[in-house]
């Protein structure tokens, strides 16, 4: 709790081309949970390098996602926009609760499972104790709601473990967060493959809608999806791509899928993937016309870096102090 206000936080990692399964799966869902909670949302650099980055990319992708988590309509007066990297007291919670984590649990994470056969030159230990450094960074802001797509569902479950393993030792120490998915959009899949998840690292660029494809290219994505030949626009786990299509046109236009289907009852594939591509541009579009905006104004953003870099610190200490406390490190000398 922050002045009476629960807590939320939630992260993002800077690495790749964001893609429209993060956006609706994770960003929307924050901005319209920003007014009832205190929110912390981190540009996740840290994460990222458990993959090799190239130095200037990662820092500029890192840029540009702060910018578009402002874009998307979160105010970063109201709520905590910041760089992991600017606040040091995550990677010093991340080593103690390392100490409080097994390796068969961390063995048993699907993201591990999955990155390290794509990455088998490169399983680092960062890689394997990746999701104690997510534990560590919702934990830092005793957050009580985490809004997140399925796909870190599990990462989630093992935070609420280590927290509970912590406090069972040593008093309520943590609060124990709760997961948020939306009802529309928590799994954006494969333009492509329709029974994958979409992924920013999908080699096959018509697979994903990236969020700063130009409306053209949306357009032609919409229009290339995969479907079958079923012909009928239902919500139904034996049309994978169609099904999908209505998740985007749903968590675009604010429709049930219900809705949707009455909709585009009796029509044809064709227009019905018109119709999605032009709600994904209404959506896309002010987005991009807000991160060029902000993209000029360098003094502005460099001010929300300092400022936030600064608040977030000041509540991760507090937690980071408590549980240094609770172990036994010896107490600063003031
Ligand atoms: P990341 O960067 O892979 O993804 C960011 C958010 O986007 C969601 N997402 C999706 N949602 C729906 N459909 C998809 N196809 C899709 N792809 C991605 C993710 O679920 C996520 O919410 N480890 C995290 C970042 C992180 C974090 C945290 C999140 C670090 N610390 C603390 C919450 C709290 C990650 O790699 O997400």
């Amino acid at each position: 709790m922050i002045d009476g206000k629960k807590t939320l936080f939630s992260g993002m990692q800077a690495t790749g081309n964001l893609t429209l399964g993060n956006y609706l799966g994770a960003l929307k869902n924050w901005v319209t949970l920003n007014e009832e909670y205190e929110c912390f949302f981190c540009v996740v650099d840290e994460h990222s390098i458990t993959v090799r980055q190239n130095p200037a990319e990662l820092r500029k992708r890192s840029r540009d996602l702060l910018m578009l988590y402002i874009a998307a309509g979160l105010d970063p007066e109201k709520n905590c926009i910041y760089y992991q990297s600017h606040v040091s007291a995550h990677a010093e919670l991340a080593w103690i609760l390392n100490c409080y984590t097994y390796m068969g649990e961390l063995s048993r994470m699907t993201q591990f499972k999955d990155k390290s056969a794509k990455h088998a030159d490169n399983i680092n230990a960062g890689l394997f104790t990746y999701p104690v450094l997510m534990a560590a960074d919702i934990l830092l802001f005793q957050a009580d709601v985490v809004p997140v797509g399925i796909d870190q569902m599990q990462h989630l479950e093992l935070t609420r473990d280590i927290a509970n393993r912590f406090n069972g030792v040593y008093g309520d120490v943590f609060t124990i967060p709760e997961a948020y998915i939306g009802k529309v959009g928590a799994k954006i899949m494969s333009l492509q493959e329709p029974t994958k998840k979409m992924s920013k690292s999908d080699e096959n660029a018509n697979a994903s809608i990236y969020l700063m494809d130009d409306m053209d290219t949306i357009m032609r994505k919409c229009k290339r999806a995969v479907t079958d030949s079923l012909a009928q626009i239902r919500y139904s786990e034996e049309q994978p791509g169609v099904k999908n299509l209505i998740d985007i046109y749903s968590a675009c236009t604010g429709k049930t899928p219900a809705e949707v289907e009455r909709e585009f009852d009796g029509k044809g594939y064709g227009d019905f993937k018109l119709a999605v591509g032009e709600s994904v541009c209404s959506v896309l579009k002010p987005l991009q016309e807000e991160h060029a905006r902000l993209a000029k104004d360098k003094a502005y953003v460099d001010q929300i870096i300092k400022n936030n870099a600064e608040k977030a610190g000041y509540y991760a200490n507090k937690t980071l102090r408590k549980v240094q406390k609770k172990i036994g490190f010896p107490e600063r000398v003031r």
